[in-house]
């Protein structure tokens, strides 16, 4: 080889390396600003979203007063129809506290937000971990059937029969099993929309739970694994890579597994254990140290 052509194959080098790091920053950056914007995004979304709390407070209180009427006027009324009245009025009142507890959910995860874009971080607290988890699956769940409604997934739950109280960052983890259960629920999706005979989509969720001798720590696990594509090789090695995502415009932004690795490996010290086959499924297990709750 010529020197002529080694220093080429050099520049060539050092060219494809400052690509690379032209691209880094572009991520960076891109990173950066996300960060500004949702900080700015969360703090704007928390005034419409104390609205709908306190008027669906208001509203609680005003089917109180409602009920008393009806109750009041009750021998003005053929008795089907008081009866009828109190059913509504009380399907009515659990739907307004539906929206007062998940408005008051979406305020602290934008509370959650807000101060990690301050720099804190989510704090350890006592957690009924197997509440926690069991509420975040369905919470996913219902989301996506809000969307489709004709669209079904069994969803096998397997947990220990007791559970103690665990040290955890609940705000955050329950942001992991969101993830984690969306990409589930979308896998699935994907699969049944291909329409293979005998085809039944499938979410497992199994957590379990290893004290160590003297009940102080334990090892907690929280496997969730479904049968939809599986990954390619190409999606296994990018997968945690902020904006990659093989799903159209408007349905994934690709942060999903970044979130989820950091709240695993760097908030709760913890691994994340991948295992997916094409045309298989996939399963993604937490692999949390905790301390016990006495
Ligand atoms: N359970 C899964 N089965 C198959 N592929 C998956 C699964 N989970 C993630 N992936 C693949 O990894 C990609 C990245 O996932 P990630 O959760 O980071 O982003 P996203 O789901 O595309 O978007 P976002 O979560 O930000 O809405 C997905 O686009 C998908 O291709
Ligand atoms: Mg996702």
């Amino acid at each position: 080889m010529t020197e002529l052509s080694l220093l080429q194959e050099k520049v060539e080098n050092l060219q494809k390396q400052v690509e690379d790091l032209q691209n880094k920053l572009h991520k960076q950056e891109k990173m950066a600003s996300l960060g500004l914007l949702s900080a700015g995004i969360a703090h704007e979304v928390q005034n419409p979203l104390n609205f709908v709390i306190n008027f669906s407070k208001l509203s609680n209180r005003l089917l109180g007063e409602l009920e008393e009427v009806v109750e009041d006027n009750a021998d003005k009324l053929a008795e089907d129809d008081a009866e009828d009245m109190r059913d509504i009025a009380s399907d009515l009142k659990e739907n307004l506290s539906k929206i007062q507890e998940h408005g008051e959910r979406a305020i602290s995860i934008i509370q959650g937000i807000l101060l990690q874009s301050r720099g804190k971080s989510g704090e350890f607290l006592p957690t009924d971990i197997l509440h926690l988890i069991h509420e975040y699956v369905w919470l996913s769940y219902h989301a996506m059937r809000a969307s489709d409604k004709s669209f079904n997934i069994s969803i096998h739950e397997e947990y220990p029969d007791t559970m103690p109280r665990v040290m955890v960052i609940p705000q955050d983890l329950s942001r992991a099993v969101l993830n984690v259960m969306n990409n589930a629920c979308y896998t699935v999706k994907e699969r049944a929309q291909q329409q293979e005979a005998g085809y039944s989509p499938t979410i497992e969720v199994r957590v379990t739970f290893q004290p160590n001798a003297d009940a102080s720590e334990g090892e907690l696990r929280i496997a969730l694994s479904d049968n939809g594509m599986g990954m390619s090789n190409e999606v296994k090695e990018r997968l945690f890579e902020n904006f990659f995502t093989t799903k159209p415009v408007g349905k994934g932004t690709g942060l999903g597994m970044g979130i989820i690795r950091e709240i695993i490996t760097n908030a709760h010290h913890g691994q994340l254990l991948l295992d997916s086959t094409e045309g298989v499924g996939t399963t993604l297990t937490f692999v949390l140290p905790v301390k016990i709750v006495r």
